[in-house]
């Protein structure tokens, strides 16, 4: 049987994320036990392959594989051959070789996870690549706001910030959408993608105008280190002035909107430190969050298959 694969928020219909969701909360109910660990996944492998920095999302793969009783190995790239000039696919080659059954990989290139799907037979769940998604944290983000609201279809969520070097602003937009949602891109025009218009989301230019329209702001972080020397801002004081998320801000919102930010967090950038430690912001759910969703994308792509042969 072919692997399966979770390269985009595509690779998911709406019935799979549904599903997911569900198994989430399955899976988190675990982490509240004493013995935090079921046998869904003995015997099997998951490598993490993390060819940029993570805490979240590494540390959450490798508990998630540890509560389903997977074997984890994380290979810190700096201190593998690929420092020696290895390869992508040769790196990957190699783990197989060992017996991996899903490599979770993150990369500064997009499209480096559906390359390396190509290459190996085993799973590949994309970590983030690049600019390109980053698929999982768009579902934990949907997992966090069903668990607060209760429902996702018909939400409008504003994705704030550097749209343009964001995989999770991506995944997130796509993911929304697929579940009935309504993204709302805030940006200055430089800091948005090319052909936004293909994302079929409305854009704006003003916080202040939409934040009162919203049940749930997602900050993004201003990924400085992608940004390549390009002026694409005026300068960041000009940019906290008019895309920070501060106090005054956050009463434009309604009383019940709520914060999301994936990390890690630019305090006092994107954020003031006083928002983002608030009773309106659900940061902390959304890294709990992490683990049950991707346990329950561990067990889709590695599990489930296995159950329904
Ligand atoms: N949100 C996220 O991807 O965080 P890490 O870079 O710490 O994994």
């Amino acid at each position: 049987m072919s692997p399966r694969h979770l390269l985009s928020v595509l690779d998911l219909s709406r019935e799979e994320m549904e599903q997911v969701l569900l198994d989430a909360e399955t899976f988190e109910a675990i982490g509240d036990r004493e013995i935090k660990k079921v046998p869904a996944l003995r015997g099997r492998v998951v490598v993490n392959l993390f060819y940029e920095n993570s805490t979240r999302t590494r540390v959450s793969f490798e508990l998630a594989a540890k509560r389903l009783s997977a074997d984890v190995v994380n290979v810190a790239v700096a201190t593998s051959s690929v420092a020696k000039g290895e390869s992508l696919k040769d790196t990957a080659r190699t783990l197989l070789a060992m017996g991996a059954d899903a490599v979770v990989l993150r990369h500064p290139s997009p499209g480096a996870s559906a390359m390396l799907a190509r290459w190996v037979q085993a799973s590949v769940i994309n970590a983030g690549d690049g600019q390109h998604e980053h698929p999982t944290q768009a579902c934990l983000d949907l997992y966090t706001l069903h668990r607060h609201f209760s429902r996702l279809d018909g939400l409008r969520v504003g994705i704030v910030g550097d749209v343009a070097h964001s995989r999770v602003a991506r995944s997130e937009a796509l993911a929304l959408t697929l579940m009935g949602a309504s993204p709302v891109f805030v940006a200055p025009p430089t800091l948005l993608p090319l052909g936004v218009a293909v994302f079929g989301c409305e854009v704006s230019y003003s916080l202040d105008e939409v934040l009162p329209t919203l049940d749930a702001v997602h900050m993004l972080r201003l990924q400085r280190e992608r940004h390549a020397g390009a002026a694409l801002l005026p300068s960041e004081r000009e940019f906290v002035r008019l895309y920070g998320l501060d106090s005054r801000r956050l009463e434009l919102m309604p009383a019940h909107a709520v914060v999301l930010h994936a990390g890690p967090m630019n305090r006092g950038v994107e954020i003031t430190g006083e928002v983002a430690d608030s009773g309106r912001a659900l940061i902390g759910q959304q890294v709990k969050a992490g683990i049950g969703v991707r346990a329950a994308l561990l067990y889709r792509l590695l599990g489930a298959q296995e159950d329904a042969a």
